[in-house]
């Protein structure tokens, strides 16, 4: 696939994304899931280790049987698609697992931020750092014990548009110090 850029407006796409867990059964393009791990592997990482892997899953037995490990994942009994984000701490800079889930963490953001781009609703399904959820989701992706997957990102078109939330604290920032 050609490296197609699209036209929307970043802040737009920043400030609209929300989560999304109702999908229509419309079923995702090879295509556009490519976009997507496109922009998870564009994301920043230490040193650029891009110590990562994906897992896309579009089996509708696996995504249910990922469904019922995950407490806040039963949505992704509907989803058309799940990309199941890991880190790699044997790949990171200095083997740090730390740095691996916050360079997977980058690159689970960018792929949020794609969803929406492209029209898609997505959520961050949490794994880590819950050991069971953590131990499901090896056990039903075949990931081995030196892989953490850091989270599970259902993926489907909405079935609604949900209106964007404005998070913006003013109390939130300092200026020149704490
Ligand atoms: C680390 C992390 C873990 C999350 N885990 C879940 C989850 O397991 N299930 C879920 O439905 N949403 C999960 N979310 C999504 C949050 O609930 C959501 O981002 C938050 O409520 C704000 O809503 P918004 O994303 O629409 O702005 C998670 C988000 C993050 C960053």
């Amino acid at each position: 696939m050609s490296q197609e850029i699209h036209s929307g407006d970043a802040m737009a796409v920043i400030l609209n994304r929300r989560s999304v867990r109702d999908y229509t059964d419309a079923p995702l393009g090879d295509e556009v899931i490519e976009q997507l791990l496109r922009a998870g592997m564009s994301a920043p990482t230490a040193k650029n280790m891009q110590p990562w892997s994906f897992i896309v899953v579009t089996s509708r037995e696996t995504l249910s049987t990922l469904a019922e490990g995950l407490p806040f994942g039963k949505m992704l009994g509907k989803a058309a698609a799940a990309i199941t984000v890991c880190a790699l701490p044997e790949e990171a800079n200095n083997g740090s697992a730390e740095l691996a889930v916050v360079d997977a963490t980058c690159a689970t953001e960018n792929i949020l931020m794609a969803a929406q781009a492209v029209g898609l609703g997505a959520v961050w399904v949490a794994s880590y750092p819950y050991e069971d959820r953590m131990a499901h989701v090896r056990t039903v992706l075949g990931i081995p014990d030196t892989v953490i997957p850091l989270c599970v990102i259902p993926l489907g078109y909405p079935t609604v548009v949900k209106p964007p939330i404005d998070k913006f604290k003013p109390e939130k920032i300092h200026r020149e110090k704490w």
